[in-house]
């Protein structure tokens, strides 16, 4: 994939990233992932992150617990990308890169999409994700410390200051795609564990992200809920997407599992369509904003 034109059959590479740890990029990776599992799209999914591996243990689980419960549970076809080791930077660098490459190469034209999970530092497989991605999705918390990597806010004020780390390394990562194949990179940032609650600084955050994005050229999703049940699903490697009911999974569902399942249907449906449809992409790119999430605002927990 690297160096040479990007087939325009190859599978739609969507990379969730953010400087930031604990801002939920793993859990919406692989809630994207099984919902285009069952929206019936063919899904590989690779771990970057190959000290943490939260991804991987996501999917071994969802593995196990649909053996042990005899029950049928989408599964990706899954990769690690591992972290070389070796004398020299431009050594370990050639072979992870190396490394990657066969597994993009191997993916790219049998799947429709890629989900490519990225670790918290700045590292040469977090760059070189960035400088792959069709569609970047930036998970942050709502808050004004996650705010600054992208851009920040001046003093007390609502005018962002448009020199944030993260944005810059995404900006370097988009000019390095445009340059090899001329694909302007789609960057959607979502604010995930809002607080039920809308407080005054949420809106503060929410007009300076709005201004950000403006500066930095990304779309922003509706968000995503704190929720007790994003935090229990991981050891049965269930999501909201699934059949949850006694037979499943234990318990009845509830309503903040349905407002759950809403919320990431709305992060799916901002993506850009498989590859067969890629040739009208930049007219479809801008999909009408789902209503769902306004409705379900106040059904709260
Ligand atoms: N919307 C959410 N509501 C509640 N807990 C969440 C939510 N999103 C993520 N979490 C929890 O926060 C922690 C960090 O999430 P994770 O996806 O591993 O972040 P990252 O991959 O960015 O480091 C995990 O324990 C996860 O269960
Ligand atoms: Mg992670």
């Amino acid at each position: 994939m690297a160096g040479g034109p990007k087939s325009p059959t190859s599978a739609h590479l969507i990379v969730l990233g953010n400087e930031k740890g604990g801002s939920g990029k793993s859990t919406t990776a692989v809630h994207l992932i099984v919902a285009l599992l069952k929206a019936g799209y063919r899904v590989a999914s690779v771990d970057t992150d190959s000290r943490q591996l939260s991804l991987t243990r996501y999917i071994e689980n969802r593995a196990r617990f649909a053996r042990e419960r005899g029950i049928l549970l989408e599964i990706p076809t899954h990769y690690v990308a591992r972290l070389a080791a070796g004398q020299t930077v431009s050594g370990i660098e050639a072979q992870e890169f190396a490394n990657y490459v066969d597994i993009i190469d191997r993916v790219e034209s049998d799947f429709d999409y890629v989900v490519v999970d990225t670790p918290a530092n700045d590292s040469y497989l977090m760059r070189l994700s960035h400088a792959m991605a069709d569609t970047l999705i930036t998970p942050i918390n709502d808050s004004l410390v996650d705010l600054d990597l992208l851009g920040g806010v001046a003093d007390g004020g609502d005018q962002p200051n448009p020199a944030g780390h993260y944005a810059e390394l995404v900006a370097a990562a988009r000019r390095q795609r445009q340059q090899v194949d001329g694909v302007l990179m789609d960057w959607i940032v979502v604010r995930n564990r809002l607080s039920m609650l809308s407080s005054r600084n949420q809106q503060t955050l929410l007009s300076a992200l709005e201004s950000l994005a403006a500066v930095h050229s990304f779309r922003l999703a509706n968000g995503i809920s704190e929720r007790v049940v994003f935090r229990q699903f991981f050891a049965s490697g269930l999501t909201a997407l699934d059949t949850l009911d006694l037979a499943t999974q234990g318990v009845e569902p509830t309503i903040s599992h349905l407002a759950a399942r809403h919320e990431i249907r709305d992060l799916v449906a901002m993506l850009g369509p498989p590859p067969a449809e890629r040739v009208e992409r930049a007219t479809v790119l801008p999909a009408a904003v789902p209503q769902s999430r306004r409705q379900l605002a106040s059904v709260g927990e």
